[in-house]
């Protein structure tokens, strides 16, 4: 069967726009779990084939997952609602000199999830969640991570941020003292001083890279700066998905990993008050998220590294491992979308809504 794909048909340059809409008839649409006797394979060589096209008509849609059933968060052992404003401050004490040595344990496991309802997924998750602890720091100290691969498969912790080659949990690196891959049943302490301020992140770095980070081995890493960042109620958004079905490709979009979830339970916010997000893209075989808010603007730092902001805008855009903070104040009480401003991703889960409330 001659393999197809939108990108390959649009690179043809022969499309006309008066053909367009025929696309929709010549493209073969798969559904959620890929029982489409037509589903499209992903041409080799070409990552991101295929994946326009997967979700393509009514079928592929999202409502394909029941909506009147709900994850069991408990189960799962994370609720999206509480990563919003967990933020993990880990262990500290003072070394001689005055300086905070901060020390986290972070535990590499496989792990079944329940991703969307009755869908389950066997992930990699790091201390039990997908994405992973959200490491909190301030600027300057020293850190320590206890790494233990508790998994069956070999896995490493590399951090985003300015540390020596050891430290970078890069497989191939380190291994003659003690780091770069870490088997399972390993251990090893990544050790680095928290530089620069910003809103950062962590990941496996094990090779095959994408389904080392599809399957969920990922977290936010945020360096305060020394002075600190005005009062404000802070939230964490890493926008993930899941391929469920092993055709790189994701079936399920999301903020937390769970979908429609701030649709089903929206955000409280206070009217006025000064709201801080640490937003991060970590999504794997997409090329490129996004984030926009209903009836509001918002003040955008890229990469957290600058106090002073870049943009003042309603829509930004972040390709994998980027990231930045957002800041906000809702003038009006109510019921505001958030949202990747991509429909597809959007119908597929990739929705919430903040409750602005007096
Ligand atoms: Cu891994
Ligand atoms: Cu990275």
């Amino acid at each position: 069967m001659e393999k197809i794909s939108r990108r390959k048909l649009l690179r043809g340059g022969a499309v006309a726009a008066a053909s367009l809409p025929v696309l929709h008839e010549v493209v073969p649409h798969r559904r959620v779990h890929g029982q489409d006797a037509l589903a499209a394979e992903p041409a080799p060589g070409d990552p991101g084939a295929g994946h326009g096209t997967a979700h393509g008509g009514p079928e592929g849609h999202a409502s394909a997952f029941p909506r009147d059933r709900r994850v069991d968060h408990a189960r799962n052992g994370f609720d999206p609602t509480e990563i919003l404003r967990d933020f993990d401050y880990g262990r500290t004490r003072r070394l001689r000199g005055g300086r905070v040595l901060r020390e986290w344990t972070l535990i590499a496991d496989d792990k079944r999830i329940e991703v969307a309802p009755g869908v389950k997924f066997d992930a990699w998750a790091y201390n039990g969640r997908v994405p992973g602890p959200t490491l909190r720091c301030r600027e300057g100290e020293l850190l320590r991570i206890h790494f233990v691969n508790g998994s069956r498969h070999p896995h490493t912790i590399h951090f985003h941020g300015i540390h020596p080659a050891l430290m970078d949990g890069m497989p191939g690196v380190g291994e003659g003292a003690g780091g770069g891959v870490i088997r399972a049943g390993e251990r090893f302490t990544y050790e680095f001083d928290a530089a620069p301020f910003g809103m950062h992140h962590y990941h496996c770095h094990s090779a095959p890279l994408a389904p080392h980070i599809a399957k969920g081995l990922y977290g936010a890493f945020i360096v305060d700066p020394k002075q600190g960042r005005a009062e404000a109620d802070e939230l964490v958004m890493v926008m993930n998905g899941f391929d469920t079905n092993f055709d790189r490709s994701n079936e399920i979009y999301a903020v937390n990993s769970i979908p429609f979830h701030y649709q089903d339970d929206p955000i409280e916010v206070k009217r006025d008050e000064l709201v801080r997000i640490y937003l991060l893209n970590i999504l794997e075989f997409d090329q490129i998220n996004s984030f926009h808010v209903h009836g509001n603007f918002f003040h955008y730092f890229p990469t957290g590294t600058s106090l002073e902001p870049a943009e003042f805008t309603d829509t930004i855009v972040q390709a994998q491992g980027q990231r930045g903070i957002l800041e906000l104040r809702f003038p009006y009480p109510g019921k505001f979308m958030f949202h990747a401003h991509k429909t597809e991703f959007a119908e597929l889960g990739w929705l919430g809504f903040f409750e602005v409330r007096d």
